[in-house]
């Protein structure tokens, strides 16, 4: 999810990637028999997912002529059957265009007259300027009262409510209307529109507006409205089909390691805005070329996504990256979609990610090409490496890198500088606080809730035996020594179970112990047929520990990518975090 930083839970990533590699021929189509996918790259596609250890991946392009070309490489189980066009696999954050779609097709029920439920009377006009606050009157609070007052569908949907990506503030357990709640306890790290920045919460609290004013459950909406119509009959928003139909893929770690699908059924209502929809690429195709053809079915004539939404989501609403370089343009977000140009083709795409999925779908609108590829690995830099060399040969532009690039399983954009402790047994006696001094609970409010820092040097309080026992054996499985200054809680989240600080440096200021928090799951029983006990980091980010008057008193969690409003005004650190544990 973690679309995704991470496997940052669902991230868009118009990654500019590689280098022109010498000038091979412009090699036309039509020499191939009209294939796409020849020899040539079949074998490089497969040298990518190998060199990156890749379970699967299932592709399907839909040519400007209609006509539909598939391939797939890998394995959907482990008992290794092969992957293909009809595997079903979850989208990630591909599902963000059908919630702006959605809430394009209630925006056009309300005013069709066609509406199942009446909107507060504190809404005048239904459309994608309307203020979450009018739409949610007693649910929408933000910590900032120009964004509670002003943030409107659009601002949602578009990345600029100014709130960072609190991924670890929700738990599998909370409904869409808790995290909607939980909103008003998390900090803001920019003003309203000031900057783009990724959020899954809004696209859940998008997925909540629906279910609240079409009379029917979000999932439901979808599937009746979309999926239906559009045929896509291997397609759900309930994991609980996707598994029934028997064709539902199986995820795996960059390790090789199975791991469990990340959205079992009982997260599945949260997660739906988000990240919530399985497909084939089969089905995908449909979706597809609906939207080539500007959001109207073209086997029916029925419009599927009303014009003035399919138009605005896939404008530029805000600006996602604002530096382009020589492959790739700035690029743009609308809603629920990416906009740039790949060596000068506009392109309307999204990717997708959470543990054990890697998705994208690229819409190259006046080429007439569109491109769905579902992973069961997570990795959006590997998708996007292939996606781009597809599209090299079918836009018959020379090969821009066709070297085979191995890509971190872990996205380290916020990783501090890891430093090796000096001494590494005990390191910290040295200076002013031992170990000791930063182990115990700690507490916020809102969603982050509580958890308790165990340190593996004995003596091991009674809350701590389990959490020590699961860190020591799976770190014992990978024949890591267990590191003494790092600290362990278990902390139940939607996207992991635990999390492990490594020490990063010590006391150099008025606060600060600085330490990298993985957020981690364990399977201390291993996963599938292999049974040997493995870790999955889905995520690595910075924390620091806060020291007043010689006393650990808290300590402040990274969530935003560039300095928030806080940051640059100055303070303490429990005045700057983007989230503030107090040491309890
Ligand atoms: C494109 O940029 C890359 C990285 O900056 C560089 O190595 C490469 O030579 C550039 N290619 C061209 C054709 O300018
Ligand atoms: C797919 O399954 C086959 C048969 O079990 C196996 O030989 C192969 O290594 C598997 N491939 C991957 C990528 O896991
Ligand atoms: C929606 O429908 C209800 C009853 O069917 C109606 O009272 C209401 O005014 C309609 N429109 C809006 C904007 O709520
Ligand atoms: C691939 O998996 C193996 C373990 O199965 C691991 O040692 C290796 O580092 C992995 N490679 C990549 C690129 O992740
Ligand atoms: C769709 O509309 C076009 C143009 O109006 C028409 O030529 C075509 O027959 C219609 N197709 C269907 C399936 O109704
Ligand atoms: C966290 O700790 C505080 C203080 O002890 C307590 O009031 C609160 O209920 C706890 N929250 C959770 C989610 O356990």
């Amino acid at each position: 999810m973690p679309l995704v930083r991470s496997i940052l839970p669902f991230l868009v990533l118009p990654a500019a990637l590689g280098q022109f590699a010498s000038q091979l021929p412009l090699d036309d189509l039509r020499q191939d028999g009209g294939k796409v996918v020849n020899e040539e790259l079949s074998s490089y596609v497969q040298n990518v997912l190998d060199a990156n250890n890749f379970t699967g991946l299932s592709l399907g392009i839909v040519l400007p002529n209609g006509e539909v070309e598939y391939a797939a490489w890998g394995n959907r189980t482990e008992e290794g059957d092969p992957i293909d066009q009809e595997t079903v696999m979850n989208l990630g954050s591909c599902s963000k265009a059908f919630l702006s779609a959605s809430l394009g097709i209630l925006i056009q029920d309300f005013a069709d007259g066609k509406n199942k439920s009446a909107l507060p009377n504190t809404v005048a006009e239904f459309n994608w300027d309307t203020k979450i606050r009018d739409l949610l009157p007693d649910e929408w609070l933000t910590e900032d009262q120009w964004t509670t007052e002003k943030a409107s569908l659009k601002d949602l949907l578009s990345h600029q409510t100014g709130l960072p990506a609190h991924d670890k503030s929700y738990s599998a357990y909370d409904s869409p209307q808790d995290v909607v709640l939980q909103m008003r306890h998390l900090r803001a790290a920019y003003e309203l529109r000031e900057r783009y920045e990724y959020n899954n919460q809004m696209y859940i609290t998008g997925a909540y507006v629906i279910s609240k004013y079409s009379g029917s459950s979000y999932r439901d909406f979808v599937e009746e409205r979309i999926l239906l119509p559009l045929r896509m009959t291997s397609s759900t928003l309930y994991p609980n089909r996707a598994f029934e139909s028997g064709r539902f893929s199986q995820s795996w770690t960059r390790s090789r390691r199975r791991i469990p699908f990340f959205m079992p059924e009982h997260t599945a209502d949260l997660i739906a805005g988000a990240g919530g929809v399985m497909s084939t690429v089969e089905d995908m195709v449909q979706w597809v070329k609906l939207l080539l053809n500007s959001g109207v079915d073209a086997q029916t004539n029925n419009t599927i996504i009303p014009r003035t939404t399919f138009d605005l989501a896939t404008s530029a609403i805000s600006v996602s990256t604002a530096e382009g370089d020589n492959l790739t343009s700035i690029a743009g977000y609308g809603l629920g979609w990416g906009r740039y140009t790949y060596r000068g083709h506009e392109i309307f795409q999204h990717n997708g990610g959470a543990p054990g999925v890697a998705t994208i779908v690229d819409l190259y609108p006046h080429d007439g090409y569109g491109l769905i590829m579902l992973a069961n690995t997570a990795g959006p830099r590997v998708t996007r490496q292939i996606a781009d060399a597809l599209a090299d040969r079918f836009l018959g532009l020379p090969p821009a890198g066709q070297k085979v690039r191995v890509e971190s399983p872990v996205d380290d954009r916020t990783e501090p500088q890891r430093q090796t402790p000096a001494a590494p047994a005990l390191p910290l006696d040295t200076s002013a606080f031992a170990i000791a001094d930063l182990t115990g609970t700690y507490a916020s409010i809102g969603g982050y809730g509580n958890f308790t820092l165990c340190s593996p040097v004995p003596p091991t309080s009674p809350d701590c035996l389990a959490p020590v026992q699961a860190f020591r054996t799976v770190d014992a499985a990978a024949g890591t020594p267990t590191d003494h200054t790092d600290l362990y809680a278990v902390w139940p989240r939607f996207w992991a179970s635990h999390i492990r600080f490594s020490w990063v440096s010590g006391s150099d200021s008025e606060y600060d112990y600085s330490y990298s928090a993985e957020i981690t799951n364990l399977y201390v029983e291993g996963y599938g047929a292999d049974r040997t006990p493995f870790e999955d980091v889905s995520e690595v980010i910075p924390v620091r520990f806060a020291v007043e008057k010689g006393k650990v008193v808290g300590l402040g969690l990274s969530a935003a990518l560039k300095p928030s409003w806080r940051a640059k005004k100055g303070g303490s650190l429990r005045e700057i975090a983007d989230v503030w544990f107090d040491k309890l």
